[in-house]
Protein backbone atom coordinates (compact mmCIF):
# COMPACT_ATOMS: atom_id res chain seq x y z
CA UNK A 1 0.00 0.00 0.00
CA UNK A 2 1.30 3.35 -0.91
CA UNK A 3 1.39 5.24 2.40
CA UNK A 4 3.10 7.71 1.62
CA UNK A 5 -0.38 8.84 -1.08
CA UNK A 6 -2.80 7.56 1.41
CA UNK A 7 -1.71 9.63 4.28
CA UNK A 8 -1.28 12.75 2.20
CA UNK A 9 -4.97 12.36 1.17
CA UNK A 10 -5.72 11.88 4.98
CA UNK A 11 -3.79 15.06 5.94
CA UNK A 12 -5.44 17.24 3.20
CA UNK A 13 -9.08 15.96 3.96
CA UNK A 14 -10.69 17.43 6.94
CA UNK A 15 -12.69 15.01 9.04
CA UNK A 16 -15.50 16.99 10.29
CA UNK A 17 -16.05 18.58 6.78
CA UNK A 18 -15.94 14.50 5.12
CA UNK A 19 -18.28 13.51 7.73
CA UNK A 20 -20.90 16.78 7.15
CA UNK A 21 -21.55 15.51 3.92
CA UNK A 22 -23.21 12.39 4.75
CA UNK A 23 -24.61 13.54 8.12
CA UNK A 24 -25.65 16.96 9.80
CA UNK A 25 -23.23 17.53 12.84
CA UNK A 26 -23.54 20.25 15.49
CA UNK A 27 -20.29 21.56 17.58
CA UNK A 28 -20.75 20.63 21.16
CA UNK A 29 -17.44 21.82 23.26
CA UNK A 30 -14.45 20.95 21.17
CA UNK A 31 -16.55 17.68 19.20
CA UNK A 32 -18.65 17.55 16.46
CA UNK A 33 -22.37 15.38 17.23
CA UNK A 34 -24.59 13.69 14.83
CA UNK A 35 -26.61 10.64 14.68
CA UNK A 36 -24.70 7.69 14.12
CA UNK A 37 -25.18 5.81 11.18
CA UNK A 38 -24.54 2.43 12.48
CA UNK A 39 -27.15 1.35 14.35
CA UNK A 40 -30.28 2.61 14.92
CA UNK A 41 -29.24 5.77 16.56
CA UNK A 42 -31.93 8.19 18.25
CA UNK A 43 -29.65 10.49 20.17
CA UNK A 44 -26.51 12.10 18.48
CA UNK A 45 -23.86 9.63 19.81
CA UNK A 46 -21.23 9.77 17.04
CA UNK A 47 -18.72 12.07 17.98
CA UNK A 48 -16.08 13.76 15.43
CA UNK A 49 -12.90 15.29 16.30
CA UNK A 50 -10.98 17.94 14.76
CA UNK A 51 -8.02 17.54 16.81
CA UNK A 52 -7.22 14.11 16.62
CA UNK A 53 -9.53 13.91 12.79
CA UNK A 54 -11.28 11.03 14.11
CA UNK A 55 -15.11 9.98 15.26
CA UNK A 56 -16.47 7.23 17.59
CA UNK A 57 -19.33 6.31 18.29
CA UNK A 58 -20.40 5.94 22.43
CA UNK A 59 -23.39 3.45 21.56
CA UNK A 60 -22.18 1.12 18.80
CA UNK A 61 -18.24 1.39 19.44
CA UNK A 62 -17.77 2.35 15.58
CA UNK A 63 -14.58 4.00 15.54
CA UNK A 64 -11.79 4.78 12.94
CA UNK A 65 -10.96 8.06 10.38
CA UNK A 66 -12.22 9.83 7.02
CA UNK A 67 -11.25 6.18 5.37
CA UNK A 68 -13.02 4.00 7.84
CA UNK A 69 -16.20 6.39 7.53
CA UNK A 70 -16.60 6.10 3.86
CA UNK A 71 -15.47 2.46 3.74
CA UNK A 72 -18.67 1.91 6.04
CA UNK A 73 -21.10 3.92 5.04
CA UNK A 74 -20.86 3.65 1.37
CA UNK A 75 -19.76 -0.12 2.32
CA UNK A 76 -16.66 -0.26 -0.34
CA UNK A 77 -13.29 -1.37 0.84
CA UNK A 78 -10.54 0.04 1.98
CA UNK A 79 -8.56 1.15 -0.92
CA UNK A 80 -11.94 2.12 -2.45
CA UNK A 81 -12.52 4.31 0.28
CA UNK A 82 -9.40 6.16 -0.34
CA UNK A 83 -10.39 6.43 -3.48
CA UNK A 84 -13.59 7.86 -2.58
CA UNK A 85 -11.97 10.81 -0.22
CA UNK A 86 -9.19 11.34 -2.40
CA UNK A 87 -11.60 12.65 -5.59
CA UNK A 88 -13.50 14.62 -2.98
CA UNK A 89 -10.22 16.58 -2.41
CA UNK A 90 -8.54 16.04 -6.36
CA UNK A 91 -6.25 13.77 -5.62
CA UNK A 92 -6.51 11.13 -7.95
CA UNK A 93 -5.91 7.43 -7.36
CA UNK A 94 -5.14 5.53 -10.47
CA UNK A 95 -7.19 2.62 -10.86
CA UNK A 96 -4.81 0.71 -10.86
CA UNK A 97 -3.85 1.04 -7.68
CA UNK A 98 -7.28 0.23 -6.29
CA UNK A 99 -7.18 -3.39 -8.29
CA UNK A 100 -3.85 -3.96 -7.15
CA UNK A 101 -5.69 -4.97 -3.80
CA UNK A 102 -3.87 -8.46 -3.41
CA UNK A 103 -7.12 -10.49 -2.51
CA UNK A 104 -6.62 -14.07 -2.41
CA UNK A 105 -10.34 -14.57 -4.00
CA UNK A 106 -9.40 -12.19 -6.83
CA UNK A 107 -9.15 -15.39 -8.87
CA UNK A 108 -12.64 -16.38 -8.48
CA UNK A 109 -14.11 -13.45 -9.16
CA UNK A 110 -12.23 -12.92 -12.38
CA UNK A 111 -13.45 -16.30 -13.35
CA UNK A 112 -16.97 -15.48 -12.35
CA UNK A 113 -16.55 -12.25 -14.65
CA UNK A 114 -15.82 -14.65 -17.53
CA UNK A 115 -18.17 -17.35 -17.10
CA UNK A 116 -20.85 -13.93 -17.16
CA UNK A 117 -19.96 -13.11 -20.19
CA UNK A 118 -19.74 -16.22 -21.65
CA UNK A 119 -22.83 -17.22 -20.40
CA UNK A 120 -24.33 -13.73 -21.74
CA UNK A 121 -22.66 -14.89 -25.63
CA UNK A 122 -24.65 -17.81 -25.83
CA UNK A 123 -28.10 -16.50 -24.80
CA UNK A 124 -27.78 -14.18 -27.85
CA UNK A 125 -25.96 -17.00 -29.94
CA UNK A 126 -27.99 -18.90 -32.18
CA UNK A 127 -28.92 -21.78 -29.76
CA UNK A 128 -30.33 -18.93 -27.34
CA UNK A 129 -33.37 -19.51 -29.54
CA UNK A 130 -35.62 -21.34 -27.17
CA UNK A 131 -34.21 -18.99 -23.72
CA UNK A 132 -34.99 -16.00 -25.34
CA UNK A 133 -38.10 -16.88 -26.28
CA UNK A 134 -39.10 -18.14 -23.07
CA UNK A 135 -37.57 -14.36 -21.16
CA UNK A 136 -40.12 -12.74 -23.64
CA UNK A 137 -42.94 -14.85 -22.99
CA UNK A 138 -42.04 -13.72 -18.93
CA UNK A 139 -42.02 -9.84 -20.32
CA UNK A 140 -37.87 -9.21 -19.64
CA UNK A 141 -37.07 -7.25 -22.51
CA UNK A 142 -33.32 -6.60 -23.87
CA UNK A 143 -32.77 -4.07 -21.81
CA UNK A 144 -33.33 -5.77 -18.71
CA UNK A 145 -31.80 -8.89 -19.37
CA UNK A 146 -28.76 -6.53 -20.14
CA UNK A 147 -28.92 -4.91 -16.77
CA UNK A 148 -29.43 -7.89 -14.63
CA UNK A 149 -26.62 -9.76 -16.91
CA UNK A 150 -28.76 -12.77 -17.70
CA UNK A 151 -27.53 -15.36 -19.50
CA UNK A 152 -27.76 -18.89 -20.70
CA UNK A 153 -25.47 -22.05 -20.15
CA UNK A 154 -25.78 -24.58 -22.96
CA UNK A 155 -26.57 -27.99 -22.59
CA UNK A 156 -23.07 -28.97 -23.61
CA UNK A 157 -21.30 -31.24 -20.72
CA UNK A 158 -18.17 -28.85 -20.73
CA UNK A 159 -18.07 -25.85 -22.46
CA UNK A 160 -17.10 -23.44 -19.46
CA UNK A 161 -14.76 -25.89 -17.85
CA UNK A 162 -12.75 -25.75 -21.20
CA UNK A 163 -13.02 -22.19 -21.87
CA UNK A 164 -11.53 -21.25 -18.37
CA UNK A 165 -8.76 -24.13 -18.43
CA UNK A 166 -7.71 -22.37 -21.91
CA UNK A 167 -7.64 -19.36 -20.31
CA UNK A 168 -5.02 -20.84 -18.19
CA UNK A 169 -6.95 -21.75 -14.48
CA UNK A 170 -5.98 -24.68 -12.28
CA UNK A 171 -8.40 -27.50 -12.67
CA UNK A 172 -8.72 -27.38 -8.77
CA UNK A 173 -9.10 -23.60 -8.62
CA UNK A 174 -11.89 -24.04 -11.56
CA UNK A 175 -13.82 -26.33 -9.34
CA UNK A 176 -13.44 -24.57 -6.02
CA UNK A 177 -15.29 -22.29 -8.08
CA UNK A 178 -18.60 -24.17 -7.91
CA UNK A 179 -18.78 -23.82 -11.86
CA UNK A 180 -17.53 -27.06 -12.45
CA UNK A 181 -18.47 -30.21 -10.40
CA UNK A 182 -15.91 -33.03 -11.75
CA UNK A 183 -15.46 -32.66 -15.36
CA UNK A 184 -18.54 -31.37 -15.97
CA UNK A 185 -20.08 -27.84 -15.96
CA UNK A 186 -22.35 -27.23 -13.07
CA UNK A 187 -24.81 -25.42 -15.26
CA UNK A 188 -26.26 -27.17 -18.34
CA UNK A 189 -29.13 -25.46 -19.88
CA UNK A 190 -30.75 -23.26 -17.58
CA UNK A 191 -31.08 -19.60 -17.87
CA UNK A 192 -28.51 -17.81 -16.07
CA UNK A 193 -29.39 -14.86 -13.21
CA UNK A 194 -25.72 -13.68 -11.66
CA UNK A 195 -26.11 -13.30 -8.45
CA UNK A 196 -23.37 -10.37 -6.56
CA UNK A 197 -21.90 -9.33 -3.54
CA UNK A 198 -22.39 -6.35 -1.21
CA UNK A 199 -19.95 -4.63 -3.50
CA UNK A 200 -21.47 -5.63 -6.83
CA UNK A 201 -19.26 -8.80 -7.72
CA UNK A 202 -20.66 -11.41 -9.09
CA UNK A 203 -19.73 -14.82 -6.68
CA UNK A 204 -22.60 -16.73 -7.79
CA UNK A 205 -25.25 -17.60 -10.30
CA UNK A 206 -28.84 -19.12 -10.11
CA UNK A 207 -29.97 -20.73 -12.84
CA UNK A 208 -33.45 -21.52 -14.08
CA UNK A 209 -34.61 -24.25 -16.07
CA UNK A 210 -37.05 -22.68 -19.28
CA UNK A 211 -37.62 -26.32 -20.89
CA UNK A 212 -40.08 -27.51 -18.32
CA UNK A 213 -37.61 -30.46 -17.42
CA UNK A 214 -38.13 -32.56 -14.27
CA UNK A 215 -35.68 -30.92 -12.31
CA UNK A 216 -35.48 -28.56 -9.49
CA UNK A 217 -36.94 -25.16 -10.71
CA UNK A 218 -33.49 -23.03 -9.51
CA UNK A 219 -29.74 -24.26 -9.15
CA UNK A 220 -28.16 -22.08 -7.18
CA UNK A 221 -24.23 -21.98 -6.61
CA UNK A 222 -22.72 -23.78 -3.75
CA UNK A 223 -20.86 -21.87 -0.59
CA UNK A 224 -17.91 -21.30 -1.94
CA UNK A 225 -14.87 -18.70 -0.61
CA UNK A 226 -16.80 -15.95 -2.30
CA UNK A 227 -20.02 -17.14 -2.22
CA UNK A 228 -22.12 -17.10 1.39
CA UNK A 229 -25.45 -17.02 0.57
CA UNK A 230 -26.59 -15.88 4.00
CA UNK A 231 -24.50 -13.25 3.30
CA UNK A 232 -25.90 -12.03 -0.07
CA UNK A 233 -29.14 -10.09 -1.14
CA UNK A 234 -29.63 -9.66 -4.54
CA UNK A 235 -29.60 -6.40 -6.11
CA UNK A 236 -28.35 -5.30 -3.01
CA UNK A 237 -24.96 -3.27 -4.55
CA UNK A 238 -27.51 -2.28 -7.43
CA UNK A 239 -30.36 -0.73 -5.00
CA UNK A 240 -27.65 1.13 -2.84
CA UNK A 241 -28.63 4.82 -3.80
CA UNK A 242 -32.22 3.92 -4.52
CA UNK A 243 -32.85 3.12 -1.24
CA UNK A 244 -30.39 5.96 0.31
CA UNK A 245 -32.95 8.92 -1.84
CA UNK A 246 -36.22 6.91 -1.02
CA UNK A 247 -35.37 6.04 2.34
CA UNK A 248 -36.85 2.44 2.54
CA UNK A 249 -35.96 -0.65 1.04
CA UNK A 250 -38.18 -3.26 -0.69
CA UNK A 251 -37.62 -6.77 0.34
CA UNK A 252 -38.96 -9.24 -1.65
CA UNK A 253 -38.72 -13.51 -1.25
CA UNK A 254 -37.46 -14.24 -5.27
CA UNK A 255 -35.16 -12.12 -7.39
CA UNK A 256 -37.41 -12.12 -10.34
CA UNK A 257 -39.83 -10.44 -8.29
CA UNK A 258 -36.57 -7.95 -7.95
CA UNK A 259 -36.45 -8.03 -11.61
CA UNK A 260 -39.77 -7.11 -12.52
CA UNK A 261 -39.97 -4.25 -9.94
CA UNK A 262 -37.24 -2.95 -11.39
CA UNK A 263 -38.50 -2.79 -14.94
CA UNK A 264 -41.50 -0.65 -13.55
CA UNK A 265 -38.94 2.32 -12.04
CA UNK A 266 -38.90 0.72 -8.50
CA UNK A 267 -35.23 0.16 -8.08
CA UNK A 268 -34.91 0.01 -3.90
CA UNK A 269 -35.68 -3.89 -3.98
CA UNK A 270 -33.61 -6.61 -2.86
CA UNK A 271 -34.53 -10.36 -1.93
CA UNK A 272 -33.30 -13.54 0.35
CA UNK A 273 -32.60 -16.09 -1.89
CA UNK A 274 -35.49 -17.94 -0.48
CA UNK A 275 -33.96 -18.18 3.14
CA UNK A 276 -35.01 -16.74 5.80
CA UNK A 277 -33.32 -13.25 7.10
CA UNK A 278 -29.84 -13.85 8.32
CA UNK A 279 -28.41 -11.39 11.09
CA UNK A 280 -25.65 -9.87 8.21
CA UNK A 281 -28.21 -9.38 5.82
CA UNK A 282 -30.24 -7.27 8.90
CA UNK A 283 -26.93 -5.72 9.07
CA UNK A 284 -26.71 -4.64 5.52
CA UNK A 285 -29.92 -3.26 5.68
CA UNK A 286 -29.04 -1.38 8.17
CA UNK A 287 -26.65 0.18 6.31
CA UNK A 288 -28.85 2.37 4.27
CA UNK A 289 -31.77 2.88 5.57
CA UNK A 290 -34.03 1.94 8.77
CA UNK A 291 -37.26 1.35 7.29
CA UNK A 292 -38.35 -1.88 5.48
CA UNK A 293 -41.24 -2.73 3.36
CA UNK A 294 -42.27 -6.04 3.33
CA UNK A 295 -43.01 -7.50 0.24
CA UNK A 296 -43.27 -11.39 0.64
CA UNK A 297 -45.69 -13.41 -1.40
CA UNK A 298 -49.03 -13.62 -0.98
CA UNK A 299 -49.45 -17.27 -0.65
CA UNK A 300 -49.76 -18.86 2.75
CA UNK A 301 -45.92 -19.19 3.12
CA UNK A 302 -45.27 -15.47 2.20
CA UNK A 303 -47.96 -14.33 4.96
CA UNK A 304 -46.15 -16.07 7.85
CA UNK A 305 -42.42 -15.28 5.98
CA UNK A 306 -43.69 -11.17 6.50
CA UNK A 307 -44.51 -12.08 9.88
CA UNK A 308 -41.55 -13.85 11.24
CA UNK A 309 -39.39 -11.66 8.96
CA UNK A 310 -41.23 -9.13 10.40
CA UNK A 311 -40.60 -9.67 14.10
CA UNK A 312 -37.01 -10.07 13.22
CA UNK A 313 -36.49 -7.19 11.82
CA UNK A 314 -38.30 -5.20 14.54
CA UNK A 315 -36.27 -6.72 17.12
CA UNK A 316 -33.47 -5.21 15.51
CA UNK A 317 -34.77 -1.76 15.53
CA UNK A 318 -35.77 -1.32 11.74
CA UNK A 319 -39.02 -0.47 10.77
CA UNK A 320 -40.86 -2.28 9.25
CA UNK A 321 -44.52 -1.52 6.84
CA UNK A 322 -45.96 -4.40 4.79
CA UNK A 323 -46.99 -4.51 1.39
CA UNK A 324 -50.04 -6.67 1.31
CA UNK A 325 -50.16 -8.66 -2.06
CA UNK A 326 -53.50 -10.60 -2.76
CA UNK A 327 -54.81 -13.22 -4.75
CA UNK A 328 -51.63 -16.03 -3.63
CA UNK A 329 -49.46 -13.75 -6.09
CA UNK A 330 -45.68 -13.17 -6.02
CA UNK A 331 -44.37 -9.18 -6.61
CA UNK A 332 -43.80 -10.26 -10.47
CA UNK A 333 -47.26 -12.17 -10.93
CA UNK A 334 -49.08 -9.13 -8.95
CA UNK A 335 -47.24 -5.85 -11.11
CA UNK A 336 -47.84 -8.49 -14.69
CA UNK A 337 -51.14 -8.78 -13.64
CA UNK A 338 -52.30 -5.46 -11.97
CA UNK A 339 -49.95 -3.52 -13.49
CA UNK A 340 -47.29 -0.46 -12.39
CA UNK A 341 -49.57 2.31 -11.23
CA UNK A 342 -51.51 -0.21 -8.90
CA UNK A 343 -48.50 -1.70 -7.38
CA UNK A 344 -47.51 2.16 -7.05
CA UNK A 345 -50.39 3.17 -5.03
CA UNK A 346 -49.51 -0.15 -3.02
CA UNK A 347 -46.54 0.75 -2.16
CA UNK A 348 -47.69 4.60 -1.15
CA UNK A 349 -49.63 3.48 1.49
CA UNK A 350 -48.10 0.61 2.91
CA UNK A 351 -49.54 -1.32 6.06
CA UNK A 352 -48.18 -0.63 9.75
CA UNK A 353 -46.42 -4.28 10.25
CA UNK A 354 -48.14 -4.50 13.54
CA UNK A 355 -51.67 -3.80 12.42
CA UNK A 356 -50.48 -6.31 9.33
CA UNK A 357 -50.38 -8.78 12.08
CA UNK A 358 -53.55 -7.75 14.01
CA UNK A 359 -55.63 -8.36 11.16
CA UNK A 360 -54.20 -11.96 10.48
CA UNK A 361 -54.76 -12.61 14.30
CA UNK A 362 -58.79 -12.00 13.50
CA UNK A 363 -58.50 -14.45 10.71
CA UNK A 364 -61.55 -16.94 11.51
CA UNK A 365 -62.29 -16.01 14.62
CA UNK A 366 -65.94 -16.41 16.00
CA UNK A 367 -66.85 -12.80 17.40
CA UNK A 368 -70.01 -14.53 18.72
CA UNK A 369 -67.94 -16.89 21.29
CA UNK A 370 -66.99 -15.30 24.08
CA UNK A 371 -64.08 -17.43 24.38
CA UNK A 372 -62.74 -17.47 21.33
CA UNK A 373 -63.43 -13.52 21.49
CA UNK A 374 -61.24 -12.61 24.83
CA UNK A 375 -58.24 -14.66 23.48
CA UNK A 376 -58.43 -12.46 20.44
CA UNK A 377 -58.45 -9.74 22.62
CA UNK A 378 -55.37 -10.73 24.99
CA UNK A 379 -53.35 -11.39 21.69
CA UNK A 380 -53.86 -8.02 20.26
CA UNK A 381 -53.53 -6.75 23.49
CA UNK A 382 -49.89 -8.32 23.21
CA UNK A 383 -49.11 -6.65 20.00
CA UNK A 384 -50.29 -3.47 21.33
CA UNK A 385 -48.51 -3.54 24.27
CA UNK A 386 -44.77 -3.53 21.44
CA UNK A 387 -45.79 -0.87 19.77
CA UNK A 388 -43.55 1.85 21.04
CA UNK A 389 -45.14 4.99 19.74
CA UNK A 390 -48.05 5.99 22.18
CA UNK A 391 -50.11 7.45 19.86
CA UNK A 392 -50.25 4.50 17.52
CA UNK A 393 -51.07 2.51 20.94
CA UNK A 394 -54.39 4.41 21.35
CA UNK A 395 -54.92 4.44 17.94
CA UNK A 396 -54.61 0.54 17.99
CA UNK A 397 -56.81 0.09 21.41
CA UNK A 398 -59.30 2.20 20.26
CA UNK A 399 -59.75 0.32 16.76
CA UNK A 400 -60.09 -2.90 19.60
CA UNK A 401 -62.98 -1.45 21.48
CA UNK A 402 -64.64 -0.29 18.23
CA UNK A 403 -64.60 -3.88 16.45
CA UNK A 404 -64.90 -5.69 20.02
CA UNK A 405 -67.23 -3.66 21.77
CA UNK A 406 -65.40 -3.69 24.94
CA UNK A 407 -65.49 -0.94 27.02
CA UNK A 408 -62.59 1.32 25.97
CA UNK A 409 -61.34 2.17 29.48
CA UNK A 410 -61.02 -2.02 30.20
CA UNK A 411 -58.79 -2.56 27.39
CA UNK A 412 -56.42 0.40 28.36
CA UNK A 413 -56.31 -0.60 31.96
CA UNK A 414 -55.11 -4.05 31.07
CA UNK A 415 -52.97 -2.87 28.48
CA UNK A 416 -51.07 -0.68 31.31
CA UNK A 417 -50.77 -3.78 33.33
CA UNK A 418 -49.06 -5.32 30.36
CA UNK A 419 -47.08 -2.23 29.91
CA UNK A 420 -46.10 -2.27 33.31
CA UNK A 421 -44.40 -5.71 32.59
CA UNK A 422 -43.09 -4.69 29.82
CA UNK A 423 -40.97 -2.04 31.27
CA UNK A 424 -39.14 -4.18 34.20
CA UNK A 425 -38.66 -6.75 31.13
CA UNK A 426 -36.90 -4.02 28.92
CA UNK A 427 -35.26 -2.60 31.69
CA UNK A 428 -33.85 -6.28 32.41
CA UNK A 429 -33.14 -6.90 28.68
CA UNK A 430 -31.25 -3.62 28.27
CA UNK A 431 -28.80 -4.70 30.99
CA UNK A 432 -27.83 -7.64 28.83
CA UNK A 433 -27.49 -5.91 25.85
CA UNK A 434 -25.51 -3.38 26.77
CA UNK A 435 -21.73 -4.25 25.57
CA UNK A 436 -19.71 -6.55 27.87
CA UNK A 437 -16.69 -4.50 28.35
CA UNK A 438 -14.72 -7.18 30.12
CA UNK A 439 -12.87 -4.41 33.24
CA UNK A 440 -9.73 -3.31 32.56
CA UNK A 441 -7.15 -3.57 35.74
CA UNK A 442 -5.12 -1.02 36.70
CA UNK A 443 -2.17 -1.95 34.66
CA UNK A 444 -3.89 -2.73 31.58
CA UNK A 445 -6.15 1.21 32.09
CA UNK A 446 -1.97 2.49 32.27
CA UNK A 447 -0.69 0.82 29.05
CA UNK A 448 -3.61 2.21 27.40
CA UNK A 449 -2.95 5.80 28.72
CA UNK A 450 0.99 5.17 27.97
CA UNK A 451 0.23 4.26 23.95
CA UNK A 452 -2.69 7.38 23.84
CA UNK A 453 -0.15 9.42 24.42
CA UNK A 454 2.88 7.62 22.31
CA UNK A 455 0.31 8.51 19.24
CA UNK A 456 -0.55 11.90 20.24
CA UNK A 457 2.69 13.38 21.57
CA UNK A 458 5.98 12.20 20.16
CA UNK A 459 8.22 12.91 22.67
CA UNK A 460 6.45 9.89 25.17
CA UNK A 461 7.83 7.54 22.51
CA UNK A 462 11.62 8.11 23.19
CA UNK A 463 10.58 8.66 26.77
CA UNK A 464 9.35 4.97 26.63
CA UNK A 465 11.98 3.39 24.28
CA UNK A 466 14.70 4.75 26.55
CA UNK A 467 12.87 3.54 29.87
CA UNK A 468 13.08 0.06 28.78
CA UNK A 469 10.26 -0.69 30.08
CA UNK A 470 8.54 -4.25 29.45
CA UNK A 471 5.25 -4.02 28.55
CA UNK A 472 4.12 -7.30 29.94
CA UNK A 473 0.49 -7.99 27.79
CA UNK A 474 1.24 -9.15 24.76
CA UNK A 475 -0.87 -7.32 22.47
CA UNK A 476 -0.35 -3.97 24.04
CA UNK A 477 3.69 -4.47 23.60
CA UNK A 478 2.94 -5.14 19.80
CA UNK A 479 0.73 -2.19 19.46
CA UNK A 480 4.06 -0.06 21.25
CA UNK A 481 6.62 -1.70 18.95
CA UNK A 482 4.33 -0.60 15.83
CA UNK A 483 4.03 2.74 17.32
CA UNK A 484 7.85 2.93 17.56
CA UNK A 485 8.42 1.36 14.08
CA UNK A 486 5.49 3.97 12.54
CA UNK A 487 7.68 6.56 13.86
CA UNK A 488 11.23 5.31 13.18
CA UNK A 489 9.88 4.76 10.07
CA UNK A 490 7.72 8.07 9.01
CA UNK A 491 9.43 10.53 11.36
CA UNK A 492 5.67 11.70 12.48
CA UNK A 493 2.59 9.92 13.84
CA UNK A 494 -0.79 10.82 14.67
CA UNK A 495 -4.19 8.91 15.12
CA UNK A 496 -5.58 9.15 11.82
CA UNK A 497 -2.45 7.96 9.88
CA UNK A 498 -1.72 5.31 12.22
CA UNK A 499 -5.08 3.79 12.00
CA UNK A 500 -4.49 3.59 8.37
CA UNK A 501 -1.60 1.68 8.94
CA UNK A 502 -3.22 -0.62 11.19
CA UNK A 503 -5.49 -1.37 8.55
CA UNK A 504 -6.42 -4.86 8.17
CA UNK A 505 -4.58 -6.13 11.51
CA UNK A 506 -7.25 -8.15 13.17
CA UNK A 507 -5.98 -7.83 16.63
CA UNK A 508 -3.99 -4.02 16.84
CA UNK A 509 -6.72 -2.55 15.02
CA UNK A 510 -9.73 -2.74 17.36
CA UNK A 511 -7.31 -1.95 20.49
CA UNK A 512 -6.05 1.25 18.93
CA UNK A 513 -9.78 2.16 18.43
CA UNK A 514 -10.50 1.56 21.36
CA UNK A 515 -7.25 3.44 23.00
CA UNK A 516 -8.75 6.31 20.46
CA UNK A 517 -11.67 6.75 21.93
CA UNK A 518 -10.10 7.42 25.59
CA UNK A 519 -11.00 10.81 26.47
CA UNK A 520 -7.62 12.38 28.13
CA UNK A 521 -6.37 15.07 28.84
CA UNK A 522 -3.47 16.06 25.55
CA UNK A 523 -0.97 18.11 28.07
CA UNK A 524 0.82 15.92 29.99
CA UNK A 525 4.06 16.39 31.43
CA UNK A 526 6.98 13.98 31.55
CA UNK A 527 6.65 13.36 35.00
CA UNK A 528 3.16 11.94 34.65
CA UNK A 529 4.75 9.86 31.95
CA UNK A 530 7.40 8.22 34.25
CA UNK A 531 4.57 7.80 36.99
CA UNK A 532 2.86 5.38 34.53
CA UNK A 533 6.09 3.63 33.89
CA UNK A 534 6.49 3.00 37.08
CA UNK A 535 3.16 1.60 37.41
CA UNK A 536 3.71 -0.99 35.15
CA UNK A 537 7.47 -1.75 36.61
CA UNK A 538 6.17 -2.55 39.85
CA UNK A 539 3.96 -4.99 38.06
CA UNK A 540 6.87 -6.48 35.98
CA UNK A 541 8.28 -6.97 39.54
CA UNK A 542 4.91 -8.69 41.18
CA UNK A 543 5.14 -11.07 38.27
CA UNK A 544 8.89 -11.88 38.78
CA UNK A 545 7.96 -12.01 42.64
CA UNK A 546 5.43 -14.67 41.65
CA UNK A 547 7.33 -16.73 39.00
CA UNK A 548 10.58 -17.07 41.39
CA UNK A 549 8.11 -18.38 44.14
CA UNK A 550 6.78 -20.51 42.01
CA UNK A 551 10.60 -21.79 41.21
CA UNK A 552 11.13 -22.47 44.93
CA UNK A 553 8.06 -24.83 45.56
CA UNK A 554 9.90 -26.91 42.53
CA UNK A 555 13.12 -26.14 43.67
CA UNK A 556 14.74 -29.31 45.70
CA UNK A 557 18.28 -27.93 46.06
CA UNK A 558 18.45 -25.83 49.21
CA UNK A 559 21.19 -23.95 48.08
CA UNK A 560 19.26 -23.03 44.95
CA UNK A 561 16.29 -22.48 47.09
CA UNK A 562 18.50 -19.81 49.26
CA UNK A 563 19.20 -17.69 45.83
CA UNK A 564 15.78 -17.68 44.67
CA UNK A 565 14.60 -16.30 48.01
CA UNK A 566 17.79 -13.85 48.10
CA UNK A 567 16.19 -12.25 44.85
CA UNK A 568 12.78 -12.39 45.89
CA UNK A 569 14.13 -10.57 49.23
CA UNK A 570 15.80 -7.78 46.72
CA UNK A 571 13.14 -7.54 43.92
CA UNK A 572 11.07 -6.85 47.10
CA UNK A 573 13.14 -4.11 48.46
CA UNK A 574 13.23 -2.92 45.04
CA UNK A 575 17.24 -3.26 44.90
CA UNK A 576 17.23 -4.78 41.71
CA UNK A 577 16.31 -3.17 38.59
P1 LIG B 1 -40.25 -18.91 -6.09
O1 LIG B 1 -40.62 -20.32 -6.31
O2 LIG B 1 -41.25 -17.98 -5.53
O3 LIG B 1 -39.64 -18.39 -7.45
O4 LIG B 1 -38.97 -18.91 -5.15
P2 LIG B 1 -39.96 -17.09 -8.29
O5 LIG B 1 -39.08 -16.02 -7.81
O6 LIG B 1 -41.42 -16.83 -8.31
O7 LIG B 1 -39.43 -17.51 -9.73
P3 LIG B 1 -40.29 -17.87 -11.00
O8 LIG B 1 -41.22 -16.74 -11.19
O9 LIG B 1 -40.96 -19.16 -10.75
O10 LIG B 1 -39.25 -17.97 -12.08
C1 LIG B 1 -38.48 -17.75 -4.56
C2 LIG B 1 -36.98 -17.80 -4.46
O11 LIG B 1 -36.58 -19.01 -3.85
C3 LIG B 1 -35.40 -19.50 -4.41
C4 LIG B 1 -35.00 -18.53 -5.50
O12 LIG B 1 -34.04 -17.63 -5.01
C5 LIG B 1 -36.30 -17.81 -5.82
O13 LIG B 1 -36.07 -16.52 -6.32
N1 LIG B 1 -35.58 -20.84 -5.00
C6 LIG B 1 -36.78 -21.26 -5.46
C7 LIG B 1 -34.48 -21.66 -5.13
O14 LIG B 1 -33.38 -21.29 -4.72
N2 LIG B 1 -34.62 -22.89 -5.71
C8 LIG B 1 -35.80 -23.33 -6.20
O15 LIG B 1 -35.86 -24.45 -6.76
C9 LIG B 1 -36.92 -22.49 -6.05
MN1 LIG C 1 -42.72 -16.13 -9.82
Amino acid sequence: MDQELVNKIRENTDIVELISKYIPLVKKGKNYFGLCPFHNDNNPSLSVSREKQIYKCFVCGEAGNVFNFVEKYENVSFKEAVKVVGDSIGISVSSNYITKKEDKNQVYYDIYDIATKFYQNNLLSAKGLKAREYLQKRSLDMKTIQEFQIGLSLNSPNSLYKLLLKKGYKQEVIERSGLVTVDRDTYLNRIIFPLANPNGLINGFSGRIYNGENLNKYLNTSETEIFKKGENLFNYSRAKESVRKKKYVILMEGFMAVIRAYTIGVTNCIATMGTSLTSEQINLIKRLTNTVYLCLDGDQAGQTAIINNGALLSENNLNVKVIPLTDNLDPDDYILKYGKDKFYSLLESPLNYNDFKISKLKNGVNFNSSDELSKYINLVLEEIRLEKDEIKREIMLKNLAKETNVWYNTLEKKLNELLSTRESNSKKREIVLKPTKNKKNKYEKTLEILIYYMITKKEVITIVENSHVYFPIDKYRSLAREISEYYNKFGFINMADFNTYLEGNLELKPLLLEIMGLDLDNNVSNEAILEYLRVIKEYNVALEIKRLENLIIKEVDPLEQAKISDQIRKLKIGSVE
